[in-house]
C-alpha cells in the first residue's frame, strides 16, 4: 500500500507534463494551465481537445499496472490511492490517472458514473438484434449523463482558481453545473431558452440555487451569448461541452462500457445527438482504450477494432444527420428554427458539429435522424416492456433502433444486416422523471379508472377488466 501511495504521489507531479491541449482544427498546441484565458484555438477560432503523451502511458509500468486494476475482469475496486476516500469506487474518479486533472484535493463530486448497463432482451427480441443493451445514464446524481463532464469541469474551474461558472442549457446542463457549483460554492449563472426547457430541470436549477436568465429565444442564442460574455470576462469560466475538461469527464462511460461488458468492446454504440459533445466524449473514451493498449494489458481479446458510433437527431433539428447523409464531412447548415418535442436536443446549430461528425465517420458509424412520433413510442416501449424511464430525447436511440427494424427489408436493409448480429449498446442520457409533462401529453388524469375506498369496488373494477 505504502508503494502505491508513494508512486503516485510521485507522478502526480508529471502528470501536468504529460497533458496538452490541442486545436482540432489547425493541430496548434496549447498548455493547459493557460487554458482559462481562451475556449477556442487563437489561431484558428476552432474548439480545443485535450491529448495525452501516449508513449508515456504505453511505457510506464505502474501505469498498466492501474489499467489492469480499472479493466480486469473480475474487479475488488480501485486502489485507495487513487480517491479521496469518500468517493464512489465505481464511478469516474476511478479513472483519475486518464483525466487531466492535477490535485485530487480539488475534486468536486458526487459519486457519478458507475451507471446501470441494463441488458434488453425483450426489445432485442422484438427488434430481431442478437444483443441489446442500455446503458442508463439517467441514474447519475442530478439525472443525466453532464454529471460525468461536469465533475471534471468543476474540479478543473476549482484547481484553475475560478469563482464563476456559467452555461448555457437546454435543461440538462444546467442542472448539473448548478448541483457541482453549490458543492464547490462557486457563482453558477444558467441561461436557459423561455419556455423550451423541462420542468423538473429548472427545478433542479432553481434549488441548487443558480442564477437563472430565461432568453427569449432558443438555445442557440443562449450560447451564443454566453460564449461571448465568457470570452470578454475572463473571470467566468463557460462550462458547455466545448469546454474540453467536460469531454474528459464523460469520456469514462466508454471505460465503463467495456469494464461492465466483461472487458469487451461493443459493436455498434447508439446515442442522442444534440450539441455533438456527447458523441465526441464516447469516440475519444474508446480511441483512449485501443491507443492504451489495453488489450494487451488485460491479456484477452477485447475487441478487434472500436465500435461504430450512431448519431441520432431529432428530424426538427438534425443538421449533423443531414450532413452525413449527403456525404458531407466539413461543414454544415445550421437549422434556424429547430423544432422538436424532445427539448434536451433542440439545438439548430450544434457547437461541436466538426468532433461528431469527425467521431461518425472515424468510427465507419452513421448519423440519422428519427421523428417525435417515433421518439415518444419508442420511449413509451423501453418503460413498459423494460422497465426503464427515458427522458423523449434519451428514447431516440431506442426509436432508431426500431426504425431499422420496422424498414429492414425496405431502405434500412443494409443497416440491419449490419446490426442484427452485433452487441449494441443505446446510451440513455437522461431520467424519465426530469420530463413527465413530455409523457403526460394528451393524457388525462380523470381518464384512469377511479373506484371508491373499500375492497369490493376493487374486486368489481378487477373482473370487469
Ligand atoms: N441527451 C440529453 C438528455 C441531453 O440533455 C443532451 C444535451 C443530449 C442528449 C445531447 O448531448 O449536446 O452533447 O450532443 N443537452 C444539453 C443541455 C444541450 O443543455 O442540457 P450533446
Amino acid at each position: 500500500m505504502q508503494e502505491i501511495l508513494s508512486f503516485f504521489s510521485s507522478t502526480l507531479g508529471s502528470k501536468k507534463g504529460h497533458y496538452t491541449l490541442r486545436c482540432f482544427g489547425c493541430r496548434a498546441v496549447y498548455d493547459i494551465d493557460e487554458y482559462g484565458k481562451f475556449y477556442r484555438c487563437t489561431k484558428c477560432g476552432n474548439l480545443l481537445e485535450v491529448k495525452r503523451d501516449t508513449t508515456w502511458l504505453r511505457s510506464d509500468r505502474p501505469i498498466q499496472q492501474l489499467q489492469d486494476r480499472n479493466f480486469r475482469r473480475e474487479r475488488s475496486g480501485t486502489p485507495e490511492s487513487l480517491r479521496r476516500p469518500s468517493y464512489s469506487s465505481d464511478g469516474v474518479w476511478k479513472y483519475f490517472d486518464l483525466i487531466p486533472l492535477w490535485d485530487q484535493s480539488n475534486i468536486i463530486s458526487l459519486n457519478e458514473g458507475g451507471t446501470n448497463l441494463i441488458e434488453c432482451k425483450n426489445i432485442a427480441r422484438r427488434f430481431g438484434v442478437r444483443s441489446l443493451y442500455v446503458k442508463f445514464e439517467g441514474l447519475n446524481p442530478t439525472g443525466s449523463f453532464k454529471d460525468r463532464g461536469m465533475t471534471v469541469g468543476v474540479s478543473k474551474a476549482v484547481e484553475l482558481g475560478y469563482k464563476s461558472v456559467m452555461c448555457a442549457s437546454t435543461g440538462n446542463t444546467s442542472a448539473s453545473l448548478a448541483a457541482y457549483s453549490a458543492r464547490a460554492h462557486l457563482r453558477c449563472i444558467v441561461l436557459v431558452p423561455k419556455g423550451k426547457i423541462a420542468m423538473g430541470k429548472i427545478a433542479q436549477a432553481i434549488a441548487y440555487g443558480a442564477e437563472i436568465f430565461q432568453v427569449e429565444g432558443n438555445f442557440d442564442d443562449s450560447l451564443r451569448m454566453a460564449s461571448k460574455i465568457c470570452e470578454s470576462d475572463s473571470s467566468i469560466l463557460l462550462l458547455n461541452s466545448l469546454n474540453p475538461f467536460r469531454i474528459e469527464g464523460q469520456k469514462t462511460v466508454s471505460f465503463e462500457i467495456v469494464e461492465q461488458l466483461g472487458t469487451t468492446v461493443p459493436d455498434h454504440v447508439i446515442l442522442p445527438v444534440g450539441n455533438g459533445g456527447n458523441i465526441t466524449a464516447v469516440w475519444k473514451g474508446f480511441s483512449e482504450i485501443f491507443e492504451i493498449g489495453l488489450e494487451s494489458t488485460v491479456g484477452k481479446h477485447i475487441g478487434s477494432r472500436p465500435p461504430r458510433l450512431v448519431g441520432v437527431q431529432a428530424e426538427g433539428a438534425a443538421p449533423i444527420a443531414r450532413a452525413f447523409r449527403v456525404g458531407r464531412r466539413d461543414s454544415i447548415d445550421p437549422v434556424d428554427d429547430p423544432h422538436t418535442e424532445a427539448s434536451a436536443i433542440n439545438i439548430g446549430s450544434p457547437v461541436s458539429w466538426m468532433k461528431a461528425l469527425a467521431a461518425i465517420y472515424e468510427s465507419e458509424g452513421r448519423a440519422d435522424w428519427v421523428t417525435d412520433q417515433e421518439i415518444f413510442s419508442a420511449q413509451r416501449l423501453l418503460a413498459s416492456s423494460e422497465g426503464i424511464f427515458v427522458e423523449p430525447a434519451s428514447a431516440a436511440p431506442i426509436a432508431y433502433l426500431e426504425k431499422v427494424a420496422r424498414l429492414r427489408d425496405a431502405e434500412y436493409s443494409q443497416e440491419y444486416q449490419e446490426m442484427k448480429d452485433s452487441k449494441i449498446v443505446c446510451i440513455c442520457t437522461g431520467n424519465g422523471l426530469k420530463d413527465p409533462n413530455a409523457l403526460l401529453k394528451g393524457i388525462s388524469l380523470e381518464s384512469l379508472k377511479t373506484i371508491s375506498a373499500d375492497e369490493r369496488s376493487l374486486e368489481k373494477a378487477l373482473t370487469a377488466r
